[in-house]
């Protein structure tokens, strides 16, 4: 039975209860972060908290009492739950009011964070390669935002999957936004490595930074502009990061293959790279 927490308690997913008139049931009203954790260790824990902290401050959301103690939280349910590998869900939604679009809740901030066991090294998008689409991105003008509103997102990703796709990459006027749940990178013939400045239209991933990091160290090229659609059949390669695909190369877009399909050499270098800053 997996234990949660929910606020300031852990206990049995089974009996934990949220109110019908909480504001992140009644108007989707909520935001959150996926972490990860390696061999015991979370990974990235203080950049993802720091978004969650720049998250609730745009939505204007009172943080939860528990906000300061959240590392060691996460950590204590890991251990409760026994898991070495796999990640740490936290939401938070502002609690519960009447259904009033306007109401201010009078309680806390909700607050429930899950664990799961996994191993995102070994996952078939990290060692084979993912295909995609491409589709519009249908989203709101607040993608910076890491918000539990995610129908496009569900829709994008239900819609691949019936094509026989793993995921869907959106675009905007200017290139590619992100991926539904990833941020995306090009490598160009040059071998520069291209991937979207940070703005509102598309959420400040935590791997993003992390990878542009590491390939800088690395003394690659890099260059933060739109990556434009036409742009990918002429791709040397292309890869998306989020916290669960770590890097996971992209072999197709829309049938048109990069890179014949074949995971290239600064992708690889690069999830090197990234395996052992998780392993340090
Ligand atoms: N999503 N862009 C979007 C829209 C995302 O939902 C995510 C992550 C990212 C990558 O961010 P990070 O590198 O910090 O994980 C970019 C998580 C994994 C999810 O929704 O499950």
């Amino acid at each position: 039975m997996s234990i949660i927490f929910l606020n300031g308690a852990f206990l049995a997913a089974e009996e934990a209860r949220i109110s019908p008139f909480d504001r992140g049931f009644t108007f989707g009203e909520g935001v959150y972060e996926v972490c990860i954790v390696v061999k015991g260790k979370l990974i990235d824990a203080p950049a993802h908290l720091a978004r969650l902290e720049r998250s609730l401050k745009a939505c204007d959301m009172a943080p939860p009492p528990e906000m300061a103690n959240l590392p060691t939280l996460m950590a204590e349910l890991l251990q409760k739950n026994a898991i070495h590998n796999g990640s740490v869900y936290v939401q938070v939604t502002p609690g519960v009011t009447p259904r009033n679009f306007t109401a201010q809740p009078q309680g806390r901030s909700t607050l429930m964070m899950v664990a799961n066991t996994g191993h995102f090294e070994t996952s078939p998008a990290f060692t084979a390669g993912v295909h995609v689409q491409l589709q519009p991105d249908i989203r709101w003008l607040h993608r910076d935002i890491k918000t539990t509103m995610l129908m496009p997102q569900v829709m994008a990703k239900r819609n691949a999957l019936a094509n026989g796709l793993a995921d869907t990459l959106f675009y905007d006027a200017d290139g590619l936004t992100e991926g539904a749940s990833s941020n995306v990178f090009m490598v160009d013939t040059q071998g520069s490595l291209i991937t979207r400045p940070l703005s509102n239209l598309l959420l400040a991933g935590c791997t993003r930074e992390r990878v542009l990091t590491l390939a800088q160290n690395a003394g690659l090229t890099l260059q933060e502009r739109p990556i434009r659609p036409e742009e990918l059949p002429q791709a040397a390669e292309l890869f998306v990061t989020s916290a669960t695909y770590l890097i996971a190369p992209v072999l197709s877009v829309d049938g048109i293959k990069i890179n014949n399909a074949v995971i290239g050499p600064k992708t690889r270098q690069l999830q090197k790279l990234y395996l052992n800053y998780i392993a340090a």
